[in-house]
């Protein structure tokens, strides 16, 4: 009897203090709030005023997990995330009862059925593809969907090693980004495409130009199969790479050449590459050095930019032609970027890529350049509209994400990924094992491509390169679709 009363008295003492600390702890933040500038809401309603901040960070969360339908969120849905998770874990690709997507959405591609589609036997299969014929080394390339540039910085090491292995298990290619070579690109054996970024970081000389050296040392890795000048990406055409001050380790400061302590800022375009004809010089320079295809990487403004750049190839020749370009829409991704540019520069791919597709035939040139599509294209519809656009090859970035885990948390230019995607942080790093997640990263690859050649034996053509715009439709604003041949005007030989 004596030791309940004991213990019925600590507990109500101890429910006395933890109600005055509270108190207290109100008291002062109420006095803080109060006294401060900086926070309107919090000076004319203390204490109460610092719930908004946290509700605004919850309403994240709960958005996502609870109230958000599944084809609602943005930049992707629950849906399309759902498919990339599934096909990253093998699993099958059917569901059940029907459709739950809204098909009178405008833009919404529906692909044209053949009343008799190949039999099972024929069916649809991709073809390797080779890209720079001229060059001393060409590249056949296996496989149409690849991974796009992400640089070891933006993504950490583990992140890089489960593509670099995944890669190689799905035979497909991967890009480094614009923060050089590591180890950790090559350890898997797959086929990689250099990106060389404004900073040129991997393959700078003193001076902050091309070092023909540098060059040849990485193109002398024969997993190097194409080299990559990076003009723009489509989160923020403009405006060099940004990699935040908390994300630079050693290891990274190393392999970049760059101080720890501060943001590392890649200049807005190269130095050497102020029109387009030091532009085609460029690109001559690095395919002589390297004797392996080179291409750009560009995110279209308008049509006239790309008619003066083929017209400027045009008359020095087709043998002076990047050998691929990368267009990236303006809906691209990015491990950091300004708003106002990710967010309203850039065209959007779904105009920007039967746009450049037509301009690059109507000039010639289209079994010269190979044509390389990114912008959100991570589900295997994107991918095959992509194809009946006029892409040779399409890429992505945050689909392979996805298939590392990512959950669309926004943090990638923190260092506090949750998923340890984009995180150095080795807590955090702990989460994404590249021994398991190498699987998942090819499962997804070979998923995406497997349902494209579905698509392609359903419109009834063998080869997925082989659809064109008249095998999809286009759902208009009145919710009729119409033929996507018929919607640029002018110049369309694919169609
Ligand atoms: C974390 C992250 C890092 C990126 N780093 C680079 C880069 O170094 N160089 C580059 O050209 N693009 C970079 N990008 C852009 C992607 O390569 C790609 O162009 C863009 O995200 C569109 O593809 P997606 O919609 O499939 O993500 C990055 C994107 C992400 C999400």
């Amino acid at each position: 009897m004596g030791s309940t009363i004991n213990t019925v008295e600590l507990l109500a003492s101890a429910f006395i203090w933890l109600i005055a600390l509270l108190v207290i702890a109100a008291g002062v933040m109420f006095v803080i709030d109060r006294f401060q500038t900086a926070d309107a809401i919090r000076r004319n309603f203390p204490v109460i005023g610092r719930f908004r901040g946290v509700f605004t960070r919850l309403g994240e969360f709960f958005r996502q997990y609870f109230y958000a339908m599944d084809r609602e969120e943005m930049p992707f849905n629950r849906a399309q995330r759902e498919w990339a998770y599934r096909a990253a874990s093998g699993g099958g690709n059917t569901v059940a009862f029907g459709s739950t997507r809204n098909l009178a959405v405008p833009g919404t591609p529906i692909f044209v059925n053949a009343p008799f589609p190949p039999l099972s036997d024929q069916y649809a299969r991709t073809e390797p593809l080779m890209i720079g014929p001229g060059t001393r080394q060409p590249f056949l390339a296996p496989s149409l969907f690849n991974i796009s540039g992400m640089s070891f910085g933006a993504l950490s090491r583990p992140a890089i090693e489960a593509l670099s292995h995944g890669a190689r298990e799905a035979g497909i290619w991967m890009n480094t980004g614009e923060g050089g070579l590591s180890e950790a690109h090559l350890d898997g054996g797959c086929d990689i495409v250099f990106q060389i970024g404004t900073a040129k970081y991997g393959v700078r000389n003193a001076q902050g130009g091309l070092s023909d050296a540098k060059l040849q040392a990485v193109a002398a890795h024969e997993q190097v199969r194409m080299f990559e000048i990076k003009l723009a990406q489509g989160a923020k055409p403009g405006k060099g790479g940004i990699l935040p001050a908390a994300k630079i380790t050693a290891e990274i400061a190393a392999i970049r050449g760059i101080e720890r302590g501060k943001d590392s800022l890649s200049p807005n375009r190269h130095a050497e590459a102020g029109s387009f004809a030091e532009l085609l010089d460029m690109i001559g320079h690095v395919r002589a050095v390297t004797g392996k295809p080179v291409g750009i990487k560009t995110v279209a403004g308008s049509e006239a930019v790309f008619r003066e750049f083929l017209e400027t190839i045009v008359d020095r020749g087709a043998a002076s032609a990047p050998d691929f370009i990368t267009l990236d829409g303006g809906e691209g991704g990015t491990g950091a970027a300004p708003m106002p540019l990710v967010d309203l520069v850039g065209m959007s791919i779904r105009e920007a890529l039967p746009m450049v597709a037509d301009l690059r035939d109507e000039y010639g040139l289209r079994d010269r350049i190979r044509l390389i599509a990114s912008g959100k294209l991570v589900n295997p519809s994107d991918v095959a509209w992509a194809m009946c656009a006029g892409a040779d090859f399409v890429v992505s970035a945050r689909g392979f994400m996805f298939a590392l885990g990512c959950i669309q948390a926004m943090k990638c230019n923190r260092n506090t990924c949750p998923s340890g995607i984009t995180s150095h942080n080795p807590h955090l790093q702990k989460g994404l094992v590249a021994e398991a997640k190498y699987l998942k990263v090819a499962a997804y690859a070979r998923g995406v491509v497997h349902e494209v050649e579905t698509i392609a034996h359903s419109v009834g053509v063998a080869e997925p390169r082989l659809m064109r715009r008249r095998h999809v439709r286009i759902v208009q604003a009145n919710g009729a679709s119409v033929p996507m041949n018929e919607l640029r005007p002018g110049y369309s030989p694919v169609a």
